[in-house]
């Protein structure tokens, strides 16, 4: 396995089991599976609304003597309607109850959109907060004081692009250690991801095989599927390995820390074997060939909402 090391000396398994979409129901089994198999990463989120039972797989897993606390990584994501400065902390405080834990090894601010506390997702224009009213400074000094009151032992942020990452590492005493975003074949972010290894940062690809199982409102009619690429089954064949595990290889190949979601046991066990499929600099390159572009999570849920106070080029430059 590879490790992404922090400044601190901690380290972090660069590649972890994803929970966006894992019912509550198969969660908690999910994450038993992949914590006997071997994984020690999980990357969590408050929305993805299922932390309650990644809480009681870790607690049978810690208790069981399955792994310790602090053999496994566990990261989650401060909500959008938790931005406000004294609301950052009361955020980590929900998360660390339902995950039952003392502390989390990584807390990253989750977009660069915030939302009125009693909203979960935006419906009308009244329902966010707009940068003056929440500046992303703020919310990066309340990250900041998990750090230092060491809750949260890493801090960092997701779908933040250059120009956002900019403004806090302006202001900030603690600079961003992680910024998580949707990076595959189709979306390989080589300016960002150059961006933040420049600056500090560390990058997670979200999305990896393509989400698939999306939400229906997060998916088009001409949406490509990245698994049925004919080139990853090519490489796929060459490798003896699945096209998942030639995905799953090439980001860790660049480098960046990768999460697959599943909560099938054998895919489960699959995507962990990744770890060791070595690519070779011909398939980099043909996979660097790959042109067609394409970002699956385009976030237009919170820039085409009727009077959003965000634009697209809040979240990122056009692809
Ligand atoms: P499942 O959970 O049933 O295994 P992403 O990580 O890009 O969000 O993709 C998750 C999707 O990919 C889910 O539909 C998941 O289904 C599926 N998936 C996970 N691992 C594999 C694999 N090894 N082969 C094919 N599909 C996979």
């Amino acid at each position: 396995m590879k490790y992404v090391t922090f400044e601190n000396g901690d380290q972090m398994p660069m590649l972890g089991l994803g929970t966006w979409k894992s019912a509550p129901g198969e969660v908690y089994q999910a994450v038993l599976w992949a914590l006997e198999a071997g994984y020690r990463h999980i990357d969590c989120a408050a929305v993805y609304q299922n932390e309650k039972e990644v809480g009681n797989a870790l607690k049978k897993a810690f208790g069981e003597g399955l792994v310790k606390r602090e053999e496994v990584f566990v990261t989650s994501k401060l909500w959008n309607n938790a931005h406000e400065k004294d609301q950052v902390a009361e955020g980590l405080k929900r998360t660390l109850s339902d995950l039952q834990l003392d502390y989390l090894d990584l807390y990253l601010v989750h977009w660069p959109v915030s939302l009125k506390t009693h909203v979960m997702f935006p419906e009308k224009g009244e329902d966010f907060l707009n940068y003056e009213q929440v500046p992303l400074a703020d919310t990066w000094a309340g990250m900041e004081a998990l750090k230092r009151a060491g809750k949260a032992r890493h801090i960092g942020v997701s779908n933040f692009n250059q120009e956002k990452i900019n403004e806090v590492l302006e202001s900030c005493q603690v600079t961003p250690e992680m910024n998580q975003i949707e990076l595959h074949p189709y979306l390989p972010q080589n300016e960002l991801v150059t961006f933040c290894k420049e600056n500090g940062l560390q990058v997670t690809a979200y999305s990896p095989l393509g989400s698939a199982d999306r939400p229906k409102a997060r998916k088009k009619a001409d949406d490509p599927v990245l698994l049925e690429h004919p080139l990853f089954r090519k490489l796929a064949e060459k490798h003896e390995a699945t096209v998942a595990q030639v995905l799953i290889a090439w980001s860790l190949h660049r480098d960046i820390v990768v999460i697959p979601k599943s909560v099938n046991k054998e895919r489960i066990h699959q995507n962990l074997q990744a770890a060791s499929l070595q690519l070779d600099a011909a398939d980099m390159q043909a996979i660097a060939g790959i042109l067609e572009r394409h970002r699956y999570i385009d976030g237009t849920f919170f820039t085409e909402v009727p009077g959003s106070p965000y634009s697209q080029s809040d979240l990122w430059e056009p692809v």
